[in-house]
Parts: structure tokens; sequence; C-alpha cells
């Protein structure tokens, strides 16, 4: 089936910083939903989806599973079934910094893990190169020179076109962009923090300085992997069988869905009702609001969820009274 020919129509793409890369505000990340025992028809649906609202960054990590491996090795397949004419349309990255194989070299951030990973990421996924290659969290025994040079051979190698981190902090992102500008290495195009409602931290750490420094945002788990959105506010209901919350696999527990939290989130959705959008739709404007983030990576398990998050777009801008009923509302 042909994609939709006026998918680029209504998505308002946004600079990555001060590169020349151009993101979609809302971007699909294959953390969860992707691997080994997933429905696969449904994630060719998901992404069809995406691509057809004008979503043309995915994002993957060597580890995204479960089992590890196994989220590029579906992507990977179906890039070929459905994607093919369409690989120049995509920005595609991937990660490594967390455990992927065993023994010494099989996570953190040395050059032997970085360059060993994004070859078997090539392959898993059939691909010449990725768009994005990320060092995945800031690894304090290995010297970041290393970790850099890795990312610098690599997308000298043209295994990748941009470099990125992620979870690196205020102090060592400030490090990495002074390092690489040293040694005129590939510069850090972009910055993948998480940022959402409940987790403020890149506000007063992370956003001067890649603005500064002119990197992008792609902000991780705008939703709370859920928790601000509507899924879990049925007081008869609160974690309903499809959901990560109920999912052994996941990192979230069904704990951190205490009353409270969900009696704030049944305020935001409030306002995100007089807004004219949904729980999610509002959560996602607000960290998009700020136009230092280039992107939201969202997670879904569903087409229409995808095209719920996607909606968010029309409306990203706040007046100075939602913002202070929001924040008032997330400090009570
Ligand atoms: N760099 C890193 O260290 C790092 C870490 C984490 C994530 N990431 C990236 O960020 C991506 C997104 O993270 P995330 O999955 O945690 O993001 P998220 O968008 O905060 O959460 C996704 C979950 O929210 C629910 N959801 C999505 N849209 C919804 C809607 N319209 N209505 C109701 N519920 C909705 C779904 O939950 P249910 O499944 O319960 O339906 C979905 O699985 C990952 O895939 C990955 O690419 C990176």
């Amino acid at each position: 089936m042909p994609f939709n020919p006026d998918r680029y129509k209504d998505m308002p793409y946004r600079r990555c910083g001060r590169s020349g890369l151009m993101l979609p505000p809302i971007a699909l990340g294959l953390w969860h939903n992707f691997g080994g025992k997933a429905d696969h028809d449904t994630c060719r649906a998901m992404l069809r989806t995406a691509f057809d609202l004008g979503v043309t960054h995915f994002d993957l990590a060597n580890n995204y599973g479960p089992p590890p491996g196994a989220a590029e090795e579906r992507f990977g397949r179906i890039l070929q079934e459905d994607f093919s004419a369409h690989r120049d349309e995509l920005i595609i990255s991937t990660k490594a910094g967390y455990y992927m194989w065993p023994g010494p070299y099989g996570d953190w951030g040395s050059r032997k893990y970085l360059i060993a990973s994004i070859d078997q990421s090539l392959k898993r996924m059939g691909l010449d190169y990725v768009d994005i290659f990320y060092s995945h969290r800031p690894d304090p025994n290995t010297p970041m020179e290393e970790t850099l040079g890795a990312l610098e051979q690599i997308v000298r190698q043209g295994k990748a076109l941009y470099a990125g981190i992620s979870s690196y902090n205020g102090a060592q992102y400030v490090k990495a962009a002074e390092t690489v500008a040293r040694h005129d290495w590939a510069p850090i195009t972009i910055h993948q923090p998480v940022y959402n409602m409940l987790n403020r931290w890149v506000e007063h750490d992370l956003l001067d300085y890649t603005e500064a420094y002119g990197a992008g945002v792609a902000v991780f788990s705008p939703l709370a992997q859920g928790i601000l959105t509507s899924k879990y506010l049925d007081p008869s209901r609160t974690v309903p069988e499809q959901s990560r919350a109920a999912d052994p696999d996941s990192f979230l527990n069904a704990d951190a869905l205490t009353p409270e939290l969900l009696d704030k989130v049944r305020r935001l959705a409030k306002i995100a009702e007089r807004r004219g959008q949904t729980m999610a739709q509002m959560a996602l404007s607000w960290v998009l609001r700020d136009p230092r983030v280039t992107t939201a990576i969202i997670g879904a398990r569903t087409p229409a969820q995808i095209e719920d998050c996607v909606g968010c777009v029309k409306n990203v801008k706040f007046d100075g009274d939602e913002l202070r009923e929001i924040d008032e509302i997330l400090a009570s």
C-alpha cells in the first residue's frame, strides 16, 4: 500500500540545534513493543502510521527487545517490507552504552564496545549507515575522549551521519561539546535526555548548555511511560491489562501509580480538556513548548496511540495562566 502523499504537509519540522538536520516534533521509539514477543503486523502498522503522519524519525538502541537486539532485527525486516523505497526520507538512530553481551567489551563506553556494537546494529537492521549514533550513557571509568573518539571514528567511516549522547548531565555535556570542538571531531549534534512533567532536570541543568553549544534535544519518555495519559485514570480499574504497568518486562512498576500521583494527572487532564487536547497530547505539547526541545520521542503499543500523540503538534503554545496552573499541580 502506498504511503500518504500529503504526509509532509502538516508536520512542523524543527531544526536540530544549529545543524542542518530537521526532525519531526514527534519521533517514535522502539524500546518497548517491538521485541521478540511483539505482533509483527501491529509493529508494521505502527511504523506505517507514524510515517504516514510525517514522523520521519525512528529511535532504536542495540539492547531494545527483549531479547536485546530483537527490536533492531524486527525494524530491519519492516524496513525491507515497507520502507525500501524511502530510506532517504528516514532518520534512524541507534545507541550503545548499556549491557549488550557478556565479558568486558559489551557494556559502557569503550572504543571497543561502540565500534563492535555499531557494526552489529547495522547488520541487524540491514543498513549501510544510521543517521544518528549515540553514546547511550556517560561511562565514569572510560576517558570521555575515548568514547567521543569512537563516535568520531564511526562518523568518519560513514557508519553514522551524526553523533549524539544520551543522559549526560550538563557538566558532562559541556565537557563533551568542548572536547569534540578542540579536536575538530564530529560535533554532538543531538542530546537525548529524559524530560516530562514529572522529571524536569533538563530545565535547570541542560537546555541552556545545549542552546549555547548548538545541539538539538530529543527528549525521551515524554509521557513518563504512559503515566501522563488517561490510561491509568479509571478509578474502577487502575492498571489495564494492556499496559506497561502490567508488563513484567517493563520498567514501569504499578507501585509508582500512587493515588496522589493519579490525582495530579486527573487535575492536569482537566486543563488538557479545556485546551481541546487529550492528556497525552497536552503532556507532549508541554515539552515541545520550549523551542530548544527539538523532538519528543514517544513509545506506543498501537497505531491509534501514535495518531493521538501526533495530534499535539497542532497546539504547542501555553498561556501564562495555564503554565502556572500546571506548575502548581505538579508542585502540590
Ligand atoms: N536514551 C535512553 O536512555 C532512553 C530511555 C528510555 C526511552 N528512550 C527512547 O524514548 C522512547 C520513548 O520512551 P517511552 O516509551 O518511555 O515513552 P513514553 O511516550 O513516555 O511512553 C510510552 C507509553 O505511553 C503510552 N502511550 C503512548 N501514547 C499514548 C496515548 N496516546 N494514549 C495513552 N497512552 C499512550 C503507551 O503505554 P502502554 O504501552 O501502557 O499502552 C506507551 O507504551 C523509547 O522507545 C526509546 O526510543 C531512550
